[in-house]
């Protein structure tokens, strides 16, 4: 895939080639993001930062990064999009705003809503979570996290994903990712109703992965080499209607890490965290959730730095 210019809607557009090359940007951004080096490559680019719903992480990890790199941002949340409120439609609203930026980055209220978005736009649009589809650039972070923390050896792994994970964005994304890799496990721990989108599903296995789907939490996570928690989205479900998990249902405990774990698994959630860690495994040195956030700043920075096609002008 080719960086510049592009959008960036699904995790489906990546190849391995392009992830090392975003990697191994990913690796130079680090100085820079901890203010060791000054850099000014993006001096005079404006990131949009436009949140039609609401959102910390994702939007100060793209702003910060950006900041770091010598651009402007300009950022709206869903609390201040003045148009949600005066009956402007989303395809009006970024006919609008993206004649105020170089590059935007969105999440959207509805899947497919990031992709109408690039339709309309002249400037590159990053999805930032579109509803319950995906949410590209969390993956890329994620995916990121798992190298760093196993000695950049994906191939072979055995992922465990827990909660729920037919509402999560982040799981389809990072699955989708995954799949690049040979000879990955996945371990789909959910009740039935919680489950993975059978399309992923069956596109894992189409690829020749393996994939089980269990209900229990301790048999599920035996052997794996990465953990990775999601929280359940509740905010997803009609009013009135009942969510399939129970907040907490599925929590890891440092006892269960201590007795079903592998002792270098690594623990991940994209956070924010409700009930699913409990905080007695945050000492523990295989939790690399709070580390995930760095690395969600250094990643943006890269991908900023390839979309822009400003590769070759950084020294
Ligand atoms: C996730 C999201 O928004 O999908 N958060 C994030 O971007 N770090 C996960 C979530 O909200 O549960």
């Amino acid at each position: 895939m080719e960086f510049a210019g592009q959008h960036i809607i699904s995790a489906d557009q990546f190849d391995l080639e392009s992830l090392k090359k975003l990697f191994s940007f990913a690796h130079r951004m680090r100085p820079i993001a901890q203010r060791d080096v000054r850099c000014q490559v993006l001096d005079g680019y404006i990131l949009g930062n436009f949140f039609f719903e609401e959102s910390t992480r994702t939007r100060l990890g793209g702003e910060t990064g950006f900041l770091r790199l010598g651009g402007g941002v300009e950022t709206i949340t869903a609390m201040r999009l003045s148009s949600m409120f005066k009956g402007e439609s989303f395809a009006d609203c970024i006919r609008v705003l993206k004649s105020f930026c170089d590059i935007m980055v969105v999440r959207c209220k509805k899947a497919g809503q990031a992709a109408i978005a690039a339709k309309l736009s002249h400037v590159p649009v990053i999805n930032a979570g579109d509803g319950d589809g995906e949410h590209p650039t969390q993956a890329l972070l994620d995916l990121f996290t798992i190298s760093e923390e196993r000695h950049a050896k994906i191939d072979g792994l055995h992922i465990a994903m827990v909660g729920d994970l037919r509402l999560s964005r982040t799981v389809h994304s990072l699955a989708k990712l995954l799949s690049l890799y040979r000879d990955i496990r996945f371990t789909f721990i959910a009740p039935p109703a919680a489950q993975m989108p059978a399309d992923i599903v069956k596109n894992l296995l189409k690829k020749g992965l393996q994939v089980e789907q269990t209900t229990d939490l301790r048999n599920g996570l035996k052997n794996a080499h990465a953990v990775y928690m999601v929280r359940r989205q509740k905010e997803r479900v009609k009013r009135g209607k009942k969510h399939p998990l129970k907040n907490g249902q599925y929590r890891l405990t440092r006892r269960i890490v201590g007795e079903y774990c592998q002792p270098d698994v690594v623990i991940m959630h994209p956070l924010p965290r409700n009930a699913e860690i409990a905080t007695d495994v945050d000492e523990l040195k295989n939790a690399a959730y709070f580390r995930m956030v760095n690395n969600g700043i250094i990643i943006r920075m890269a991908l900023f730095i390839l979309v822009l096609g400003k590769e070759k002008e950084f020294v």
